[in-house]
């Protein structure tokens, strides 16, 4: 696979990366501000059939978006985490131990030593204004 895309290959990656999910992974994505993390959640969860917006979840730090049976996103954004005692009150651990839910967390960087490994690992990297660089890690256990 190319490491540098464009949006519209972004959202190429985001529907090849969607056929690959079984429905309960996690799924951790680094890199600067606007280096497009929500925009590739976006187009995975377009792709996995979810109809709800997804944006960037402020406030609450997850949303929560259902698709397929009975399937659900939890979109996660620790950016704003200030405390990690708050990890606790955001009952990740449920989330991510959930057979249902699928994890999707943007900076987990922020709670490093306390989140599991993740299935798939991008990380971003800004090249040009359109452009940008993706590593994937991927951990098929
Ligand atoms: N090749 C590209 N890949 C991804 N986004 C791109 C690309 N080119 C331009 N963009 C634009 O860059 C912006 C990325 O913003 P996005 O909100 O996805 O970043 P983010 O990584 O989630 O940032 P934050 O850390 O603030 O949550 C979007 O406006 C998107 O349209
Ligand atoms: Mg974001």
């Amino acid at each position: 696979m190319p490491d540098i895309y464009t949006e519209k290959a972004l959202s190429g990656l985001a529907m090849d990366i969607s056929k690959k999910l079984h429905g309960h992974e996690n799924i951790y994505l680094s890199g600067d501000l606007g280096a497009g993390k929500t925009t590739f959640t976006k187009y995975l969860l377009a792709n996995l059939g979810v109809q709800s917006t997804v944006k960037s979840p402020s406030y609450q730090l997850i949303d929560f978006h259902r698709f397929g049976e009975n399937k659900q996103i939890a979109h996660v954004d620790l950016y704003r985490l200030n405390d990690l005692n708050d990890i606790a009150s955001l009952g990740l651990d449920d989330i991510l131990s959930d057979e249902q839910i699928i994890a999707i967390i943007e900076w987990p960087e922020r709670a490093e030593h306390l989140l599991p490994a993740p299935h798939y690992h991008f990380h971003f990297t800004h090249r040009t204004p359109t452009t940008r660089k993706i590593q994937i890690e991927e951990n098929n256990d």
